[in-house]
C-alpha cells in the first residue's frame, strides 16, 4: 500500500500545511478529513502544553504575567488556567475529549499495553473503556495510591479502611445490585504461611497478604462476584494481579482470575502490563529457582451478562 507522503503539522493553518506539502487547499482538507485529524482539539491542545511549559519556568506566575509571557489573550489563558496548572478533573476530561488519527500517531502519545507507570495506565483506560472518566468505586482503596493523578472514586471501600471517607468491605455486600459503571479492584498478591513469617516482610505491613493459595482463589472469586453484582450491564472492572510463588511453586494468579471472571460472565476486553521499577532482594543465600516477578497485569473486564 502506497503511504501518503504528506506530512501534517498541527501548529500551521490548513492553507500553510497545504502550501509546505505542495498540495491544493482542497487536497490538505481532504487528507485532514479522511485521517480524522481534530484540528480545534488540537489547537487546544497547543495552547494547554504552551502555558503548561511557561508555568513550569515561571510557576509562581499570575494570569495577567502569563499573557505577557505566551501571547495568549487574557480569556484564552483563562479558560486553560486550572489546566495548566495540574487540575486533575479537567485534565483528565480533557485528555479524553477526540483524539486524533494523527495525534495517535505519535509514538508518545499511543495507549500501550506494557509500561512503567500505574497512573498512566489507569489513565488510558480510563480514556479507553470508562465515558463517565472516573470510577465509580474502589473495593480496596488502601491509601489510594491509585488515584495520584486520576478524579478520586466517590465510593471507597477496604477490608481495613485506613481513613475515615473509606467504608469497611462489609458494606459493599448490602448495596444494591447494578449501581457502579465501573470498578477498581487490587487485591493483595503475597501468601504467607504464618502470621510471623507476614511480619517480617515491608510489603505485607502495608498491604495486608493471604496464608494460603486458597484463602487467594476464594477472595478473588468473591471480589469477582461482589464487582459483578455491583456492576451495571457492560459496566467495567478493573482488577490489579501480580502472580507469585508459594513453597516454590508458581500461583499464576492473572491466569486464575481470567478464569474465574469469564465462567462469572465477564469478557477480559483489555490487558496493561506494569513494569515494576524496583524489587527487594531477599535470601541472597539460596539458589533462585524461578524467574523473579518484576511485572503485574491490569485486567480490564466487562460484564457481558445479565445478573
Ligand atoms: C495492594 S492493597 C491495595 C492498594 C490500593 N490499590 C492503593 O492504591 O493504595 C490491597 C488491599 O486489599 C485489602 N485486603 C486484604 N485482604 C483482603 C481480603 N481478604 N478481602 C478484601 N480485601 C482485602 C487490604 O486491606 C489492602 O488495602
Amino acid at each position: 500500500m502506497r503511504r501518503s507522503k504528506i506530512i501534517y503539522d498541527p501548529n500551521l493553518s490548513i492553507a500553510e500545511n497545504a502550501e509546505k506539502n505542495s498540495v491544493s487547499i482542497a487536497g490538505m482538507r481532504y487528507y485532514i478529513k479522511v485521517n480524522g485529524i481534530d484540528r480545534r482539539h488540537e489547537a487546544k491542545m497547543n495552547i494547554v502544553n504552551d502555558l503548561k511549559k511557561y508555568l513550569k519556568k515561571n510557576p509562581n506566575a499570575t494570569r495577567d504575567a502569563a499573557v505577557l509571557g505566551t501571547g495568549l489573550s487574557i480569556n484564552t489563558v483563562r479558560k486553560y488556567w486550572k489546566i495548566a496548572k495540574g487540575n486533575k478533573e479537567l485534565q483528565s476530561n480533557f485528555d479524553s475529549e477526540k483524539i486524533s488519527h494523527t495525534y495517535q500517531l505519535n509514538k508518545d502519545n499511543v495507549i500501550k499495553s506494557i509500561g512503567k507507570s500505574q497512573d498512566k495506565i489507569l489513565k488510558d483506560i480510563i480514556r479507553l473503556y470508562i465515558p463517565s472518566k472516573k470510577y465509580d468505586c474502589d473495593l480496596t482503596y488502601s491509601k489510594g495510591l491509585f488515584y495520584k493523578a486520576i478524579q478520586q472514586p466517590k465510593f471507597k471501600f477496604d477490608k481495613f479502611p485506613l481513613s475515615d471517607d473509606v467504608k469497611p468491605l462489609d458494606e459493599a455486600f448490602l448495596l444494591s445490585n447494578e449501581v457502579f459503571e465501573s470498578i477498581v479492584v487490587d487485591l493483595p498478591f503475597i501468601i504467607k504461611s504464618s502470621q510471623k513469617d507476614a511480619q517480617t516482610s515491608i510489603v505485607v505491613d502495608r498491604f495486608q497478604c493471604f496464608y494460603s493459595v486458597n484463602e487467594l482463589i476464594e477472595t478473588n472469586k468473591s471480589m469477582l462476584s461482589l464487582a459483578y453484582r455491583l456492576l451495571k450491564p457492560n459496566g467495567i472492572l478493573v482488577q490489579k494481579v501480580q502472580n507469585t510463588i508459594y513453597g516454590d511453586r508458581q500461583v499464576w494468579t492473572s491466569f486464575i482470575t481470567q478464569l474465574q471472571a469469564q465462567n462469572m460472565g465477564y469478557t477480559l476486553i483489555d490487558e496493561f502490563v506494569l513494569e515494576g521499577k524496583s524489587r527487594l532482594l531477599y535470601y541472597p543465600d539460596s539458589v533462585q529457582k524461578h524467574a523473579r516477578k518484576y511485572h503485574s497485569y491490569f485486567l480490564v473486564f466487562k460484564k457481558s451478562k445479565s445478573l
